[in-house]
């Protein structure tokens, strides 16, 4: 008596997710071949590709997920680690304009945690949450390497430089009201998808918008301005043991005296009489 056969899989658990509609797949698969086709190694094309499924729904979802694994011959779990890794690809869906408040430090302190408090109360939604409707999700974010502009705002990834929680109240009603507002640097703003196609790595086609793109402002271009010696050269603070103008070390004086924090303290192991440690709290 023969015993039947059973095919056992040993590959990952896939993913339980719908398939895309047909057209919709076809289309997909299509401009995935062309990103794949720009990388020697098709795994190397994940981070676009998952733009691109973004592009579609707004978010990468788990069918845009399986999508990717099929596509790159990847497993479900490395797409997923991916995907789950990076703030920019949504988990959820989301609205027309993604409007990050930075609340990084330094944005933070110049104003931006007064932004989002704004913007939350004023849009009736907290962070990662997005209006009824669909028009604007919230949320606040790290640093975007855009602190000399601080504190800056940011929708669909363009700058909005040096906000205030006024002119931030102002660019949300705006984008409710469908009405253009113009990035205070870099390409014009478009939708949230359409960013996500940009980002995918396809031509944006509109008139102007590369060639807008990529400039740094003024603020970013002081440091290399100085060092070319096309700026004064202040300085504002001495090197220790310097004179301000560059003459002998001096004794500082009082109002250029180190900060007890900066000074070595005495504990129990370099003070030998005092074996327990300091015999008195700093400020006593
Ligand atoms: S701290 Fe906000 S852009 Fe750097």
């Amino acid at each position: 008596m023969t015993e039947a056969r059973q095919e056992v899989s040993l590959g990952m658990p896939q993913l339980p997710a719908p398939a895309y509609p047909a057209e919709v797949r076809a289309r997909l698969e299509a401009d995935a071949k062309e990103v794949i086709a720009r990388y020697p190694d098709s795994r190397s094309a994940l981070l676009p590709l998952l733009h691109l499924v973004q592009s579609e729904e707004g978010y990468v979802s788990r069918t845009g997920m399986a999508f990717c694994a099929e596509l790159l011959g990847l497993t479900t779990a490395e797409v997923t680690a991916v995907a789950t890794f990076y703030t920019m690809y949504r988990r959820r869906a989301g609205g027309d304009y993604q409007v990050g408040v930075c609340t990084n430090t330094l944005c933070a302190v110049m104003g931006g945690d007064a932004i989002f408090d704004r913007l939350k109360e004023h849009l009736g939604v907290g962070n990662d949450e997005t209006t009824e409707d669909g028009k604007i999700t919230l949320e606040h974010i790290e640093c975007n390497a855009a602190c000399d502009f601080a504190p800056v705002v940011m929708v669909n990834w363009e700058f909005f430089d040096n906000q205030t929680p006024e002119s931030a109240t102002h660019l949300v009603d705006e984008l409710i009201a469908g009405r253009t507002v113009e990035p205070t640097r870099g390409a014009p703003l478009c939708s949230y998808k359409e960013t996500a196609r940009i980002l995918a790595g396809f031509p944006d086609e509109r008139p102007g918008a590369v060639e807008a793109s990529g400039g740094a402002g003024p603020a970013s271009l002081i440091g290399l301005r100085l060092a070319k010696g096309e700026e004064p050269h202040p300085r504002v603070v001495a090197p220790r043991g310097e004179s301000p103008r560059g003459g002998r070390p001096h004794d500082p004086s009082p109002s250029e005296h180190l900060s007890s924090h900066d000074a070595p303290q005495q504990t129990s192991a370099s003070d030998p009489d005092h074996p327990s440690g300091p015999t008195a709290e700093e400020g006593e």
